[in-house]
């Protein structure tokens, strides 16, 4: 087994599309990752889920926009190579997505990057129910 924790399963993420969790960063700050399906090679790939162009989230709650293989940013619509991470088009041409570490074995998907803790499922502010900072005006 992998020495990391285990995330979910590589079919899972290939079934929803996506899958987003948090974790703290070496400087103990919150980040959410998104695991989207790539056709090569364990099968998934890990992203830290802000798009390099200003900071969009791609994964807002409802999944990530990903069409043919490419994560699509909703605010200006670059895509990325959900394989590579790589962007030639639109705003973010020239940049690349932040990748995590993930190892799979007998189809798991483990947290197996030394500079990230996982710290629960979901986005960032997922980890308080009783928040009040779902309310809007
Ligand atoms: S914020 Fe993603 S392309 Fe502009």
């Amino acid at each position: 087994m992998p020495d990391g924790t285990k995330l979910t399963d590589v079919e899972a993420v290939t079934e929803r599309g996506s899958y987003r969790f948090t974790a703290a960063d070496p400087f103990t700050n919150d980040r959410e990752i998104v695991l989207v399906p790539c056709d090569e090679d364990p099968g998934v790939r890990a992203w830290i889920n802000t798009c390099p162009h200003e900071s969009q989230r791609f994964d807002t709650g409802d999944g990530v926009p990903i069409r043919d293989g490419e994560v699509i940013c909703p605010r200006h619509g670059s895509l990325f190579d959900a394989c590579s991470g790589e962007c030639d088009n639109g705003p973010a041409a020239g940049t690349a997505l932040r990748g995590v570490e993930v190892a799979v074995e007998d189809g798991a998907v483990y947290l197996t990057d030394g500079d990230y803790s996982f710290r629960h499922e979901g986005g960032t502010d997922d980890d308080d129910p009783g928040s009040t900072s779902h309310l809007s005006l």
